[in-house]
This record gives C-alpha cells, structure tokens and sequence, in this order.
C-alpha cells in the first residue's frame, strides 16, 4: 500500500475556534450586508478567505522573534532577512514593506507613469488597482486553457508569448515600464508558471529592452510546481529552482503573508540601482525607514526563517498534498473546480455550479453566502464583484470565470476539516438547480469595491 503524505510537523498550540447554527448565520449575513469580509470571525467555523496572513508559524520562527532587533536604524533583523533574500532570489538590492500591495505602491509610485501599458498574467487585484490608480493600463496576456476550468495543463499560469508579443509591438516601449508574471497565478487558480515560460518570456522581453518583474508571493509552490511537472527539474532542490526563476529577471514584489510564512510583511528585491534609488524615496514616504520598511524587527526575523522554511520540499508537499486532497475529492463529487488543482486554494466555478442565477446577480458571491450559510465556511468570490467596473465606461466588467475561492491558510487546518468542507459542497452542490435567484449591489467603493460592497437579496 502506498503511503499517504502526514504533515511533517506536530502541534504544540491550539486555539478554539466557533460552531453556530444555520439560522445564525442567516440573521449574521444579512446584517453583514452579505459581503463576508464584514462578518467577525468568531461568526465563521472554517475561515477560507484568505491564505494570507492566516498560517501558523513554527516553533523556530516564534524563537526568532524573541531576538527581534527593533533598532530604527541598521537592525540585526534586518539585515539577516536581506541576506536570506539575497540567498533565496539572487536579487541585489532588498527593501522591506509592509505587505505586498505596499511593495507594490512603493515600487510602481517609481517606475509607473499615466498612459503606461503593463502586460502579464492575470495580475492580482491589488496590483491592477495600484496600475490603475495611476491611470496606467494592465493587460492579461495568460494563456487561453486558463480561462476553461476543465482543461488539463500543467502550466495555466504561463503566457501567451504571441499575445505578450503583440502588445510589445503594438507599443512604444516607453510606455511599458516592465512585463509583470505573477508566480503562482491567484487570478488563474493558484495555476503556476513553467520554467520554460518564465525563460520565454525573459527572452522576449529582452529582446524589446524590458525589464521582468515578478510578483512573487506564492513562489515556492510555484518552484515546487516546477520540481513535479517539468522535465529536468525532478532532482533539483525548491531553493535552485527558485534561484534559477529569478535569475530570468529583473526584480520581484513580494506579499510575505504567503510564502514567507509570516502574519504581516512584505518586501521589493531588485537589481537595478537606479529604480532602486527611486523607491527607496516612496519606501521612506510611505513605509518607514529603508531598513524596517513597516515592519517589526521581530517580524522580519520571524520572516527570515519563513522564506528558508517555505522552500523546503518537506513543507511544500505536505501543504499543496493538503489543498489536493480537498479538490480531488471535489472532483470525485463532479464538483466543477478549476483544473488541476492549484496551489493554494480550491477554485469552484460557479458558471458551472449554479448557471441558474444570473450573471448580473452575481452567482459566485451568491455560492459563497451559501456555503457560508449551510457550513460556516468563508470563502470569496473571484469573478464579477472583484473585477470592479471598467474605469472608464464604469460598466461592469464580466471576466471569464466566475469562481468562488477556497483558500487554505498554510499549517493551520486538518484533514478532518477538509472532509467537513467537502460534505457541505456535496448538500449543495446536490440542490443546486433550485437556485434561481442572486443579489443586487446597494453601495459600493470606486475602485477594490469587494472589500466593502453591500449587497440585497433579490
Ligand atoms: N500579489 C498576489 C498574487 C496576491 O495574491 C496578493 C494578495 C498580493 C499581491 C498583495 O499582497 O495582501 O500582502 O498586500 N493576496 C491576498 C489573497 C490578499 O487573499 O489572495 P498583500
């Protein structure tokens, strides 16, 4: 009999965490205004909103902690952390953020200007907004097979290098200040990156002069992506394999909350002096000193031990086994989910789960209240609701895929729970064609509305 993969790690902690009842949670949605980031997470049973910021660090990083340098100036943490990110990425130059949409800010406050085009794949929705915030414009350049659920590819992160090609053609180049490759894609369902297609898109971007950045807060599953499903790399460690994907471009963003095994942080590591001089300017506006950058000293010790921890292939296989363990029981059930499984979350379609509801009521959001409601699980909706209305026609923008995301936070839940989740998907999924009827938006922000949207039921 083959052996399962167990978590190589044991628990020393727990924290206790809320059972409610079906009608609670009706009356909670409701004064919630059925948007679920309003909801207190003693409310919530199993919380899938995120993997970010919401994993459990280990025994090693909570003793680094200890020995935070908190120093305005020079902290030991510091630049421990530079050398860790120098060790891990083989980038230069290194400047702490407090989370990865401000490495973002600081970095595109820099290089940015209005009228710029920033191609990609499928660019998070922090790093859009803060392109379009600057009136600048993000086009998705991923390839087709991304945008079917159930197509197989190994790689539904990749690029599109005829259509990434296209618009470096059709462009001045100085309107494209870099090409962004978001590692693993969120957008796409945590789908990763090829080493090839990272190697292809550095070569074409050089050969038009420009630069690659890489918005790496999922890294490490990419890399161990890569390790399982691309020839030449089955022998090779998560730490070369990251060196090496990096070494295909010119600098990286990074949300720490994920990959980096933290609660809060963030960082910027590039090569380029001069863009590097310039954002230091905005990490000092907008973050802090260049050698805390937002951060506590003893967060970014803690972090130093997270990036070395998450890139170890023990770690990885037990955290992206865990996320596959769930969909490929979603997937036994015909669960319509995004495939394959991606790294971090569960990617339900719910064009396909519940075609019922309308699109202009937004169906996902509709599923994810559901499930919410029969099983105190929170997820979040990826489709209509997060992908704001057009800038300038202020019309809805429909994307491709309506999805609801699970997200599973790093060490945190058991295998217990993800059976629990899998039978509350399995009630629904069996009444879903009495769905008929979504929600209708009351209020709603100009810009990242599905943060505070409210909604009605129709
Ligand atoms: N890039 C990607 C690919 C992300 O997934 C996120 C955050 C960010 C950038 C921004 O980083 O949150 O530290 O400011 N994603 C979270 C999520 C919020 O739930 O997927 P941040």
């Amino acid at each position: 009999m083959n052996l399962p993969y167990a978590e190589p790690y044991k628990i020393k902690m727990v924290e206790y965490i809320k059972k409610s009842t079906v009608e609670q949670r009706k009356e909670w949605i409701k004064e919630a205004d059925y948007n679920l980031f309003n909801l207190s997470s003693d409310k919530v049973f199993i919380d899938l909103l995120t993997d970010s910021g919401t994993g459990a660090m280990s025994n090693n990083q909570w003793a680094a902690m200890m020995s935070g340098d908190e120093s305005y100036a020079g902290s030991s943490s510091f630049l421990k952390l530079k050398e860790v990110v120098k060790k891990i990425t083989g980038f230069s130059h290194f400047l702490p953020t407090h989370q990865g949409r401000a490495a973002e800010n600081v970095l595109f406050s820099a290089i940015v200007k209005e009228g710029d085009i920033i191609p990609g794949n499928s660019h998070f929705d922090t790093t859009k907004g803060h392109i379009e915030f600057r009136k600048a414009t993000a086009i998705d350049c991923t390839i087709n097979e991304a945008f079917d659920t159930s197509v197989i590819h190994p790689f539904k992160g990749n690029v599109d290098l005829e259509k990434l090609k296209k618009v470096l053609k059709e462009n001045s180049k100085e309107k494209i200040p870099f090409v962004i490759l978001t590692i693993t894609c969120n957008s796409s369902g945590g789908q990763p990156v090829s080493m090839q297609n990272v190697k292809e898109v550095s070569s074409v971007c050089k050969s038009f002069n420009i630069p690659l950045y890489f918005d790496s807060a999922r890294f490490a599953e990419n890399a161990y992506f890569i390790k399982k499903r691309e020839k030449g790399y089955e022998d090779k460690t998560i730490k070369e394999i990251a060196k090496e994907l990096f070494s295909y471009g010119d600098g990286m963003t990074m949300s720490a909350k994920k990959d980096g095994l933290v609660n809060m942080g963030g960082f910027i590591a590039l090569n380029d002096e001069e863009v590097y001089k310039k954002a230091t300017v905005y990490n000092i506006m907008f973050e802090g000193f260049i050698t805390y950058g937002g951060m506590n000293g003893r967060d970014m010790a803690a972090l130093a031990v997270g990036l070395d921890e998450a890139t170890e292939f023990v770690y990885l296989e037990s955290r992206i086994g865990q996320v596959s363990y769930l969909g490929e029981k979603l997937i036994e059930l015909d669960i319509p989910v995004q495939h394959p499984i991606g790294g971090h979350a569960i990617f339900i379609d719910a064009n396909k789960f519940v075609p019922t509801i309308p699109r202009n009521e937004y169906r996902a959001q509709a599923l994810a209240i559901e499930l919410y409601i029969l099983g105190g699980i929170r997820g979040v909706e990826i489709g209509t609701v997060l992908a704001d209305r057009d800038p300038f026609t202020r019309k809805n923008r429909y994307p491709e895929l309506e999805l609801v995301r699970l997200a599973i936070p790093r060490r945190t839940y058991s295998q217990n729970h993800m059976d629990y989740i899998v039978a509350v998907l399995k009630n629904i999924h069996d009444t879903r064609d009495q769905a008929k009827t979504g929600y209708r938006i009351i209020d709603e922000a100009p810009i990242m509305r599905h943060f505070t949207v409210k909604f009605e039921k129709i």
